[in-house]
């Protein structure tokens, strides 16, 4: 990485084919970031966080390619994105492992996913407040501090709910620079975008996997189509007018079309639109916004051994910056040097 050029990582969680409201609130905002020439973009296939809650290789293995040809189709670059995946970088365990010596207990006692764990556990008045708890969901925060450590990064761009995350990550490398040495690790930022919009789901709610409301971005045509048709409306007739700010047709439709689509279909909401009519709108800007990608995608999932091949670049790829910085770590710490 040159002096001007900042690193933005972030890790994609492989939890199955993404919706609408990925693409809008993570993939497309991630892609634009990729494509600013003073940022290096560094995104990976986060699969050892995925052995939390994933415990079957076929399915594990399977969700990494539906992640990894999701990206590509919607038009991650592999030449100028380093993708790869977390398990073929080493270099990234045995951080960790350091990374967990500098780690105090207690703050993982206050990390998100665990406490609200306990929290299950209290409400269903299991006396085994740990019920449930994994080292591996215990120490999360441990492994995802190594996965931006490790690279030098500036910036991760997440959701909300992983902020607390990167200042975790943040907190272990001020530790680990106190106890060897200022600037062996970078401090690294979380970037928020506070802009982007949440997807409401077809039943209004946020648009979520857990609460089976959405709209996945690769269905086939017809599936899309039926999709669309269950998406909640009022029950008022065609002839009435209809108001934008309170339709789920609507709100979504404002994210996916141009301006003067959006301005030509709040007018025929105000003429009195028919739902049935507002839907076949909807759908017809989705698929032709997804009409391509779905088609690359359906190729990627039919050659994994193509998304392997680009993996593994990458890897090899990310493994000549993490080599270095490892080697200081390494160095400051008095363990071998002779590795990889
Ligand atoms: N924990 C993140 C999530 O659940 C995924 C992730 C793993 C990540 N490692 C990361 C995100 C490093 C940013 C940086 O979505």
């Amino acid at each position: 990485m040159t002096q001007t050029t900042k690193a933005v990582l972030t890790g994609i969680k492989p939890t199955g084919s993404p919706h609408i409201g990925n693409l809008l609130g993570a993939i497309r905002p991630a892609l634009r970031l990729a494509d600013d020439p003073t940022l290096q973009a560094l995104y990976f296939v986060a699969d050892y966080h995925a052995l939390t809650s994933v415990n079957d290789a076929k399915e594990l293995r399977h969700l990494t390619y539906e992640v990894s040809a999701s990206w590509l189709a919607l038009g991650l670059d592999p030449a100028r994105v380093l993708f790869y995946r977390q398990s073929d970088i080493p270099e990234i365990f045995e951080l960790s492992w350091i990374l967990a010596c500098a780690t105090s207990k207690g703050w993982m006692n206050k990390a998100h996913a665990y406490k609200a764990r306990v929290a299950e556990n209290e409400r269903d008045q299991n006396p085994d407040l740990d019920a449930g708890v994994s080292m591996g969901l215990y120490s999360y925060p441990v492994l995802m501090a190594a996965d931006i450590l490790l690279f030098d990064t500036d910036l991760v761009p997440v959701g909300q709910d992983q902020r607390q995350h990167v200042e975790i990550a943040r907190d272990i490398a001020l530790r680990m620079n106190h106890v060897y040495g200022e600037g062996l690790l970078k401090l690294p930022a979380a970037l928020v975008d506070a802009n982007t919009a949440t997807v409401p789901g077809l039943d209004g709610r946020k648009m979520s996997k857990s609460y089976d409301n959405t709209l996945p971005l690769f269905l086939p045509r017809d599936k899309l189509k039926k999709a669309v048709n269950r998406i909640v409306t009022d029950s008022s007739p065609p002839g009435t007018p209809k108001d934008p700010a309170t339709s789920v047709v609507f709100q979504i439709f404002e994210q996916v079309a141009s301006k003067p689509e959006v301005e030509q279909l709040r007018q025929r909401y105000q003429a009195g639109i028919g739902w049935g009519d507002a839907k076949a709108q909807l759908f017809e800007v989705l698929d032709q916004l997804l009409a391509r990608p779905r088609e690359q995608y359906n190729a990627l999932m039919a050659d994994t051994n193509h998304i392997e091949r680009l993996l593994a670049e990458g890897a090899e790829r990310a493994r000549k910056i993490a080599g270095p910085v490892m080697d200081r770590v390494r160095q400051a710490i008095g363990t071998s040097r002779k590795h990889g």
